[in-house]
């Protein structure tokens, strides 16, 4: 009902807190009662006008037996799972796009001394929040976290949270109306109420400086009354640490040198890293590594690295529903990690945080994306806004996973000044916001003449890493098509082909030419391999995808019955024929780059090593 760009007084009056899961709180997680709103008519009178005080969100409750009251939560209201979408949790919600209220109670005795912030993992897509009747204010996309502070509106006692999620999709919105992915709605990630000291650390930044291996370099910001305090920044395991000055915004950078295992996919090595301040402190774990870009190459720690990936949605195999627990990135992440991955590149939107967190742990090598996608309303400035605060979200909460390598700003945009102006504007601020990671984009390929791809497009100027995405034997002619088909590109930048791959459903056979057979897709594969091979520049590839999953594009009867079946595994885990192509693949080349023997010295690709 209501253009995306109508909305104001966002969540994060102050930056996102830095690792909740480490903060004393309350988790708001379990069933929350609901009521599934279409016509929006808890929040809008009959013209269409929002209801003062926010209708539902107002949380009255009948005074006595004549109050013909209908805006409320009664007692046997039905309840939905929190986390979790609400498609996959009953059948009728399936297809079901548009509002749900979600209501749930929570006691809490109030402590002096300490902030509140109500904090959301995720909800898709846009979120009204109210708390004890009032509105806190609204969050608009569906993949990143926010919060709101509720010191002073948090009682002592019985406190009650409502909140309207709507899902319907908007043509001004990030991503836009037409995805090709399954548009889950809901509370779909964790929710929390957060306990911190008066003053805290808001948040921190502890990553490897850019060119060093055993150089640290960081800041740390505190919020509060006491912004000018001495913070400490402690390696516990190696004994280093250093201790710096807040200034007037609670503000400090530090650098810290230490001696460090490099964290690796081979060795994925985290340390408990603390930082104490006078009122507050907090511990996370987190790895160090160097990710450099220099020519046409990638290098981690000095090294020459070629990026095995797989592409990967944030859905749950076998329930299809959005990744919400360590348990369902395990299942993902290990499944890369058997077909022989060291990288995965996590489309079109940033995860649930258990998957960085966990590829950090697993060692596995992280692209994470914002859903600019396809065709974004590039010249209204509301959409821009949008899609840089989704940025500014996904990066502020893996700004210290050292899995994550990749920033990357959209995917398959058509080209365009405007579209070229709006992604390298987010590049830039990228680069503002973190200096340490690479920035990229997947981007759409063209021919020069038939037989050549050329990587020219100029958003390219504005990336340290070019994607490319090519279905060279699936949309793009017979996969005997890649046999002649060359890449050559005017950037002297490496390039990861970010997308290529066929449609099989699983157990569907036939000869290698019949299509939506598994011996096609792996045909596809077969062809593609020795293309990829002669790309001087490629330095990775992500092919299209580990798992069928939902779409609601994709309706080729008793073929993709609503699943795009482009995956190596089926939703239930049951390996193609294709998979094995990549498989083996994968593991030549892992076999051909076993570390070089003891005492050779590494490499550094930094011009003036330091
Ligand atoms: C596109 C797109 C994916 C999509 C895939 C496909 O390239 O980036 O989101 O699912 O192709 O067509 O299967």
């Amino acid at each position: 009902m209501l253009l995306t760009s109508g909305i104001a007084c966002y969540a994060q009056q102050i930056g996102l807190v830095q690792n909740p899961s480490a903060r004393q709180g309350l988790s708001l997680n379990g069933p929350w009662r609901i009521i599934v709103d279409p016509y929006e008519a808890g929040y809008y009178d009959f013209h269409l006008h929002p209801i003062p005080g926010g209708g539902l969100g107002a949380d009255r409750v009948p005074v006595d037996k004549s109050d013909r009251l209908e805006l409320t939560f009664l007692p046997n209201a039905p309840t939905l799972q929190v986390p979790g979408d609400w498609n996959t949790q009953k059948p009728e919600f399936l297809w079901y796009e548009g509002t749900i209220w979600y209501k749930r109670e929570f006691d809490y005795a109030k402590k002096p001394g300490r902030r509140l912030f109500l904090w959301f993992g995720a909800a898709n897509y846009q979120a009204i929040v109210f708390l004890n009747g009032k509105k806190l204010g609204q969050h608009e996309g569906g993949f990143t976290p926010f919060q709101f502070e509720v010191t002073d509106a948090v009682r002592d006692g019985t406190n009650s949270v409502i909140v309207k999620v709507d899902d319907q999709r908007h043509a001004d919105g990030i991503p836009t109306a037409m995805t090709d992915w399954w548009n889950y709605g809901g509370l779909t990630r964790d929710v929390k109420l957060i306990d911190v000291p008066d003053t805290f650390i808001q948040d921190y930044f502890v990553q490897l400086e850019k060119g060093w291996l055993n150089r640290i370099g960081g800041w740390v910001r505190l919020d509060g009354a006491r912004k000018r305090q001495k913070v400490t920044i402690r390696i516990p395991e190696t004994g280093n640490y250093t201790t710096v000055d807040t200034d007037e915004n609670g503000y400090a950078r530090f650098a810290l040198n230490a001696t460090l295992t490099p964290w690796s996919p081979e060795n994925p090595k985290l340390y408990d890293v603390r930082v104490e301040a006078e009122t507050d402190s907090i511990e996370d774990r987190i790895g160090f590594r160097l990710i450099q870009a220099s020519g046409q190459r990638i290098s981690l720690n000095g090294k020459p690295i070629f990026l095995r990936g797989i592409s990967i949605h944030g859905e749950a195999p076998f329930r299809a529903g959005r990744v919400f627990s360590e348990a369902d990135a395990r299942v993902l992440l290990t499944w890369a990690k058997e077909l022989g991955c060291n990288f995965v590149r996590l489309a079109h939107y940033p995860h649930d945080e258990a998957m960085t967190r966990l590829a950090d742990q697993m060692g596995l090598l992280v692209w994470s994306e914002i859903p600019v996608y396809w065709a974004v309303q590039w010249e209204n400035p509301a959409a821009y806004a949008n899609a840089e605060r989704q940025l500014t979200e996904m990066i502020t909460r893996d700004h210290n996973r050292a899995s994550v390598i990749f920033w990357s700003m959209a995917n398959e945009t058509p080209l365009g000044d405007a579209r070229t102006k709006f992604l390298g504007s987010l590049a830039a601020k990228a680069r503002e916001l973190d200096p340490t990671r690479l920035i990229t984009a997947a981007t759409l390929t063209h021919y020069s003449d038939p037989a050549t791809i050329a990587i020219d497009d100029p958003l390219g100027q504005y990336l340290d890493v070019i994607g490319c995405n090519e279905y060279i034997g699936w949309y793009d002619g017979l996969p005997t098509k890649a046999d002649t088909v060359r890449f050559k590109t005017i950037y002297d930048k490496p390039m990861v082909m970010s997308e290529l791959g066929g449609e099989a459903p699983f157990g569907r056979h036939g000869d290698e030419d019949t299509a939506w057979t598994e011996e096609y897709q792996a045909n596809v594969y077969r062809h593609q391999i020795p293309m990829l091979k002669r790309i001087p520049f490629l330095a990775g590839m992500t092919p299209w995808i580990l798992v069928d999953f939902r779409c609601p594009r994709r309706f080729l009867t008793g073929i993709q019955d609503y699943y795009n079946r482009k995956g190596l595994l089926s939703d239930r885990g049951e390996k193609k024929q294709a998979y094995y192509v990549l498989r083996d693949y994968y593991q030549s080349l892992a076999v051909r780059e076993q570390p070089p023997a003891p005492g050779t010295p590494p490499t550094l690709l930094s011009p003036h090593p330091r």
